[in-house]
């Protein structure tokens, strides 16, 4: 299992707040069955400083190499930002080796020029992961938004917690409509706190025969 998504490097952002947690949360996901983490702290405002990233990573790397898990250095990047970024910044930020990113959008409202906005990123050569489409409400309403970013190209992450939400969420609702389109690629943790991994573990036993195949997610795990 390959977790693309979640906020485990400690002192970054609302995720893991210590080494400790960081330390702790790598356990539970070893646990729950990941092979391969991609470390995603949140990008909302200014590109992630290396000087402040590196140490982090470091330390993180090494928690996780001392346990079996594979780990890599990623983020999640809101759409915004990423238009501002240059491509070489903007490749900095995605998946560690890879040219494949991790976008995120407002829960209430989508760039009113989402389909130019996607394809502008991807001919500058970058590969898309939508991170949970099932909680942005317009893609709850309106599901030929996320069957059309698939077409062009992009590939979906759900969050565990929304799949494991109550019988009234929204997000669960959409997503579960997702997984039965077989447009859903992958389902990652979002973790922000250790608990977060049972959700994994509990999301993927229910719905992980459901996801549609990803060849960049299969070399990946
Ligand atoms: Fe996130």
């Amino acid at each position: 299992m390959v977790d693309i998504h979640n906020h485990i490097l400690y002192g970054l952002d609302d995720g893991s707040r210590s080494i400790n947690e960081t330390k702790a949360m790598l356990r539970a996901a070893k646990a729950a069955g990941v092979k391969t983490l991609v470390a995603t702290p949140h990008v909302r405002k200014a590109p992630l400083n290396p000087d402040v990233v590196r140490p982090r990573y470091i330390r993180t790397a090494e928690m996780a190499e001392a346990i079996g898990l594979r780990f890599l250095m990623g983020a999640e990047v809101f759409h915004a930002v990423a238009m501002e970024m240059d491509c070489q910044t903007l490749l900095h930020h995605c998946i560690e080796g890879t040219n494949t990113l991790l976008l995120e959008f407002a829960y209430d409202t989508l760039p009113p020029n989402l389909d130019r906005m996607i394809i502008h990123l991807q001919r500058q050569g970058f590969n898309l992961i939508i991170a949970h489409p099932e909680r942005y409400e317009v893609m709850q309403r309106h599901l030929s938004i996320p069957k059309r970013l698939v077409k062009l190209g992009c590939e979906l992450q759900v969050d565990a917690e929304s799949l494991n939400g109550g019988l009234f969420s929204r997000s669960k609702k959409c997503a579960k409509q997702l997984l039965k389109m077989n447009l859903v690629h992958n389902i990652s943790s979002d973790a922000h706190q250790v608990s977060d991994y049972k959700q994994l573990k509990k999301a993927m036993e229910k719905y992980g025969h459901m996801l549609r195949h990803s060849y960049f997610l299969e070399e990946l795990s």
